[in-house]
């Protein structure tokens, strides 16, 4: 008889994981005092207090809440001047609205590659990439994993770029002490409805300049300026800002946020302890420089070989069937996508470019290898769970090695 779930047996686990998004009668308190309060939109206070809380909290000066964490990159390029005929150095290991932001603002994402123990961005793939049209480094804080910060600040700093942060899995993540967000130009956070901290969409930018902060807040806010008035419009702007509702969400989400940070990562820690003893499964490698993980993602890689050459795709299954939410995340670079084809003309040939871009024949080996044989993820709440969740995560990732020939042919 089968021993794998996938293939009849006995799941390792047949109860739920914590549930997500984890909320209570205090969301709904502060929604209601919205509701009641009549200014559900532009003139409610709920935005200012959740930007100045949620700046300070990453260690910024300045915040301008949006709608979602692709409009917080987008504004924050704008703000910095990025736009037609500038190269934006992005990884190809991210989320599609890392490069898609760059294209809207009608730049080109150059695709970086990213180190295989962190699958962040690599300095060394980055440096190789600059041009004299180089404006930008836009670094990913992948599953809440800081990029290799020194780095990237000292490459910026001997070619005159900015950096902004993909910090939309990062909140309160640390580089040496420092949170995300303010450690470059600015940052985009994301409070979509998987995320750490959500209001099912939302999004905001830090910064610790003014200057940019002025200009974000004024894009954000149809070309408004803070002390104009009202009716008079100074920068190319348009309305991103994040309504009263989701501000008010967010405020209470924080309350909870330390806790279950701390949590995520004890759990993480004592996983990664458990997953590095099993043959063929590597965690992704601890740094001290690294002084929190936001954990919004576990990531860890498997070699197909240990698992008698079972695809990371027919592995997910079997571990899903095991009762596991694990997942195989991004599943191929970012400039393999499709959607590219439709900025063929415009940004990627465009006159002010100059030059013509073609991404089929851009190659990042490390995030391949990534995409479709090594890296598998687990959901941020997971890590919500008990010591004995994780224990079932090993169990299950154990039973699918040990069982791997019911695999065959899959
Ligand atoms: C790395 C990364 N960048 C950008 C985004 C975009 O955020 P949003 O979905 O809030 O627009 C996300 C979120 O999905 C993300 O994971």
């Amino acid at each position: 008889m089968a021993k794998l779930a996938l293939k009849g047996g006995k799941p390792v686990r047949e109860k739920p994981f914590p549930k997500w998004p984890v909320f209570d009668s205090r969301e709904l308190k502060a929604l209601k005092e919205v509701l009641e309060s009549g200014f559900w939109g532009v003139r409610g206070k709920r935005k200012e207090e959740f930007e100045r809380r949620f700046a300070a909290y990453q260690h910024a000066k300045y915040g301008v809440a949006v709608t979602n964490g692709t409009a917080a990159l987008e504004i924050s390029l704008r703000s910095l001047g990025i736009g037609c005929g500038d190269e934006v150095i992005v990884p190809s290991y991210t989320f599609i609205a890392t490069a898609m932001a760059v294209l809207y603002v009608n730049a080109i994402p150059v695709f970086a590659d990213i180190e295989p123990e962190t699958y962040t961005i690599d300095p060394k793939s980055v440096e190789s990439l600059i041009s004299d049209k180089t404006k930008a480094i836009l670094p990913v804080h992948i599953g809440g994993r800081p990029a290799d910060m020194d780095a990237l600040l000292s490459i910026a700093k001997k070619n005159n770029l900015h950096i902004v942060e993909d910090a939309c899995q990062a909140w309160g993540a640390e580089w040496r002490g420092r949170r995300v967000g303010a450690i470059g130009d600015m940052g985009a956070f994301s409070f979509q409805s998987s995320k750490n901290i959500t209001s099912g969409e939302g999004g905001i930018i830090v910064t610790n300049s003014k200057e940019l902060y002025v200009k974000a807040w004024s894009l954000h806010n149809c070309g408004r300026l803070p002390q104009k008035p009202w009716y008079e419009f100074h920068l190319p702007g348009t309305n991103y800002r994040m309504t009263e509702f989701q501000a008010a969400i967010l405020l209470v989400q924080m309350e909870r946020f330390e806790e279950q940070t701390k949590r995520r990562m004890e759990n993480a820690r004592y996983l990664s302890g458990k997953l590095s003893k099993i043959d063929g499964v590597t965690p992704l490698k601890e740094d001290e420089r690294i002084t929190r993980h936001a954990y919004h993602l576990y990531i860890f890689k498997i070699n197909p070989e240990a698992f008698g050459g079972a695809s990371k795709f027919v592995i997910a299954k079997a571990l899903q069937a095991e009762g596991i939410p694990a997942s195989v995340g991004y599943s191929k670079p970012l400039y393999k996508e499709p959607c590219l084809e439709h900025f063929k003309k415009c940004p990627l040939s465009c006159p002010y470019y100059g030059k013509s871009v073609d991404y089929s024949s851009v190659k990042t080996p490390v995030a391949e290898r990534a995409c479709y044989h090594e890296g598998l993820w687990l959901p941020q709440y997971a890590l919500l769970g008990s010591r004995d969740d994780m224990d079932d995560i090993v169990s299950a990732i154990e039973k699918v090695r040990e069982n791997v020939e019911e695999l065959e042919g899959d």
